[in-house]
């Protein structure tokens, strides 16, 4: 409770007046855009039924007069077809890039898992900690993986103009950078049960000071790896299972991709993260947590180029979701 009158007295600014106080870089563009769609639509509105009152009444039935047909009027259709349009794709253009901006991670921005559950979210740190409450410090920029245990749940935090499905086995993203000091809220904007409404954290936006007391209180929460287990990181708990399930075998010793001087059977896993990787059917998929998480669990959903049969057993059923999530740290730290 002592975290909740530290922010005593801060305001945030809102940016409209529908809208609650904006708190992260996505707020300024889809707020923008919103206020645009809004102020868009009230001037359309007005003026198209102004212009209907008025012809109505202008061009009402009156005895005597006959009514004359309409004829067709080639450039006008054209310019109210074309003139929309033009508008409509402008709204996409200000739309989508609000969205990559939102899809696209900053260089070394912190990462943290987003876990949903009926019905509760979990924040997983660097490190391994868990929170209920959501701390952030300002001004850094973030990277969520979200992720579900159960049902389909949406990650929605109204002040930082938010919100992505949490989908379950898959991860889904969501970049950004907190940008006021003060408290925001998580909601979850997917139907997911008899708790749904209930499922709401609370997110605090720190001072860099608030947040070094924060993280200091949090420790970490090692693993245990080896026999007998020591206390290990994620990374190297990921690495000990890597080896247990003969891993090494086909990729190499630490995914390098060789084996005895040669090439190995299974593709090189050191180094691809983040990139490109060619496909054998000519496309390519870029290799983040979703690719490796397909490829351990379904191993012929793509197949590298080079490569024209999978050998590799499927090892669904073979992992923990924290297990899966260890091993694609540890390829995650392959260089
Ligand atoms: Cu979770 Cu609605």
């Amino acid at each position: 409770m002592t975290r909740l009158t530290m922010f005593e007295g801060v305001q945030p600014e809102a940016s409209s007046w529908q809208l609650p106080p904006a708190m992260s870089d996505t707020a300024a563009p889809v707020d923008g855009a919103y206020n645009f769609i809004f102020w868009f639509s009230v001037v359309f509105t007005v003026a198209v039924t102004a212009a209907m009152v008025f012809f109505i009444a202008k061009y009402k039935r009156r005895p005597g007069v006959k009514s004359e047909p309409t004829g067709h009027f080639n450039r006008l259709e054209i310019f109210w077809t074309v003139t929309p349009c033009i508008f409509i794709v402008f709204l996409f253009h200000i739309g989508f890039s609000a969205y990559i901006h939102n899809a696209t991670a900053a260089e070394g921005a912190t990462e943290i898992r987003v876990h949903g559950k009926k019905w509760n979210w979990e924040f997983e740190y660097p490190g391994g900690s868990r929170t209920s409450e959501l701390h952030l410090e300002v001004n850094r920029p973030y990277k969520m993986i979200i992720s579900s245990q159960d049902v389909l749940h949406s990650f929605f935090i109204p002040e930082f103009r938010l919100k992505r499905d949490a989908v379950p086995g898959q991860y889904s993203f969501i970049a950004f950078k907190p940008t006021v000091v003060g408290e925001a809220h998580v909601f979850c904007a997917e139907y997911c049960g008899t708790s749904h409404s209930g499922m709401l954290a609370k997110v605090l936006v720190e001072t860099p000071e608030q947040y070094k007391e924060f993280t200091s209180t949090l420790g970490k929460k090692p693993k245990l790896c080896g026999t007998p287990p020591v206390e290990c990181t994620e990374e190297k708990w990921g690495e000990g299972l890597f080896a247990e399930k003969g891993c090494p075998t086909c990729h190499g010793v630490s995914g390098s991709g060789t084996l005895g001087g040669g090439k190995s059977p299974g593709p090189k896993l050191a180094g691809i993260f983040g990139h490109d990787q060619p496909l054998a059917d000519g496309s390519s998929a870029n290799v983040d947590e979703n690719y490796i998480r397909e490829s351990i669990l379904r191993p012929n959903a793509k197949i590298v180029a080079g490569y024209t049969t999978v050998q590799m057993p499927t090892f669904a059923g073979s992992f923990t979701d924290d297990q899966l999530e260890a091993v694609i740290s540890y390829v995650k730290s392959l260089k």
